[in-house]
């Protein structure tokens, strides 16, 4: 079992990276074999719209990086996106990603059947991770792929995605920040949890 994360976050290993790692430590523990994809090492061209891919399952960019993710993606039989909030969206890079992957999906999903997560992160509470989550969820399940959510049917402290905040709190009109997501036990608990889940499904799924 191959279960790939794709951090669209702009900084390398901080905090979204912390949340991915978490949730691929805990699959990895399950028996999986995971791999973390930092999206800022690679060269990914924009989209030009030309709309080649159309009927044919192909992008006529082959000259970067996206044929060989592409490849990862296809052999994976987990996919996680990460992105921390911007904007109350995803980052620019996450959003690049997405539109290079319309030749896997434009007449045939080609990742159809594969399993999918979403995990954000974001400096405020309720500072835009929601509409992150829903905005790659929307994705996946465009794509075809099968979501998971975060939740212990045990322990019913977690909703369906991952969401970190860097603000813990407020006292006295003093913001209290969390030095990284690290101390944000919610989100790391429910990254933990959406891994454990994920190797379930992937395992149900291939019964
Ligand atoms: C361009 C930009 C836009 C951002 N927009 C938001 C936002 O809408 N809401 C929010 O709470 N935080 C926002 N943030 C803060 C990031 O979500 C936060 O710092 C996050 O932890 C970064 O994740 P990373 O450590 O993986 O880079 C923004 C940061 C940047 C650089």
């Amino acid at each position: 079992m191959y279960i790939i994360a794709i951090n669209g976050s702009h900084r390398k290993g901080k905090n979204t990276a912390i949340l991915l790692n978490a949730l691929l430590a805990e699959a990895a523990d399950l028996g999986a074999t995971t791999e973390l994809l930092e999206l800022t090492d690679y060269n990914i061209k924009l989209c030009r719209s030309c709309n080649k891919c159309m009927g044919r399952n192909q992008c006529s960019i082959t000259d970067d990086d996206m044929p060989a993710i592409g490849e990862k993606l296809l052999a994976a039989d987990g996919i996680v996106l990460g992105s921390p909030a911007y904007w109350a969206n995803v980052t620019t890079l996450m959003k690049n990603f997405m539109d290079r992957t319309r030749y896997l999906h434009v007449t045939r999903n080609m990742l159809a059947g594969k399993v999918g997560a979403a995990v954000t992160n974001a400096g405020l509470r309720n500072g835009g991770q929601e509409a992150a989550l829903r905005i790659m969820t929307f994705f996946m399940s465009a794509q075809g792929l099968t979501l998971v959510d975060a939740r212990n049917q045990n322990k019913p402290i977690m909703s369906d995605g991952v969401a970190g905040s860097l603000l813990a709190d407020v006292k006295e009109g003093k913001a209290i920040w969390r030095k990284s997501v690290e101390e944000d036990e919610a989100a790391m608990l429910a990254a933990r949890q959406l891994g454990r889940n994920m190797v379930e499904l992937i395992r149900s799924l291939s019964k």
